[in-house]
């Protein structure tokens, strides 16, 4: 199986962090190219995500050829954003047939919160196949002029542990482990570093009929679980890279201590949170690019 990539990932850093995006021409290599061409091909058909279908394009999942292929893009991305390989989680694996008719000029977007860096690679277009694109998606406006009959691979990566719609290989895993961690009393699971759990949609507040105010959280596709003032509290805590024990702490300081750890082990069995080995970047990519377009 060839690699994706045809560059160099460090010689993009620098741009990147300068202007918060990159083209790399010709960056996927012909065989590879060739192999998700033959891919889209075969199975666009059978993957079609309906729900997703969207104005004038249509979108399918993408399976990773090869495994190493995950490892190589995450890699690459993290090169050229200057994080941590263990920072980045996946949020998004969709390929997208922009139809004969599709607006030349659709309006610019900002994707979702967990598309922090977006990868695109342009499959058979005419005048550049093969080109590889990345930015910073959830900050900058952008369109795609001049889209239709085109196909395009999107590959949408942040350092929030965000997976909101569970497309990242390792997002079973990463919960699976935190179950563990909680549920087994002997391991030392207040030095691992919670966080907002990755299938958390939104975190939210509310009235209900009597308008009493209530904080709940979303996961995604399930309904609002309610979660109590000092719960939020905690999660406000949660920055990627404080320990169960450091927030205990914190808290501890400001009087609301009790019980903290007992509260996050509640949070992670709920789904709310999860609980990393290593602590990540939470948002400093776009932190470093002085140039954002918004
Ligand atoms: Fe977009």
């Amino acid at each position: 199986m060839p690699n994706m990539f045809t560059f160099k990932a460090n010689r993009y850093t620098d741009a990147f962090a300068e202007h918060g995006y990159v083209h790399i021409p010709g960056g996927l290599s012909e065989e590879f190219h060739v192999q998700l061409v033959k891919y889209v091909q075969d199975s666009f058909e059978q993957k079609h995500l309906k729900d997703f279908a969207r104005g004038d394009k249509q979108q399918a999942m993408f399976e990773f050829l090869e495994p190493e292929h995950y490892d190589e893009l995450r890699e690459a991305v993290a090169t050229i954003t200057g994080v941590e390989v263990s920072s980045l989680t996946l949020s998004e694996r969709h390929i997208k047939e922009y139809e004969p008719g599709a607006d030349p000029y659709p309006l610019a977007h900002k994707d979702r919160f967990g598309s922090e860096v977006s990868v695109a690679f342009r499959l058979e277009i005419q005048d550049r196949p093969r080109d590889v694109q990345m930015f910073l998606g959830n900050a900058m406006w952008h369109l795609r002029e001049h889209g239709a009959g085109t196909t395009v691979l999107y590959l949408k990566l942040n350092t929030y542990n965000c997976d909101t719609l569970g497309e990242d290989p390792h997002t079973a895993e990463i919960r699976q482990t935190t179950l563990s961690m909680v549920d087994t009393p002997s391991t030392n699971w207040p030095a691992s570093i919670p966080v907002i759990a990755r299938r958390v949609d939104y975190i939210h507040q509310r009235y209900s009929r009597d308008w009493s105010e209530l904080f709940g959280v979303v996961i995604y596709g399930q309904p609002h679980a309610t979660i109590t003032d000092r719960e939020f509290e905690l999660l406000r805590w949660m920055d990627g890279q404080r320990t169960v024990a450091e927030i205990s702490k914190q808290m501890k300081q400001s009087d609301k201590g009790a019980d903290v750890q007992e509260a996050i082990r509640l949070l992670a069995q709920r789904g709310i949170v999860d609980l990393l080995t290593e602590p990540i970047a939470m948002g400093k990519i776009r932190g470093k690019v002085v140039t954002e377009a918004v």
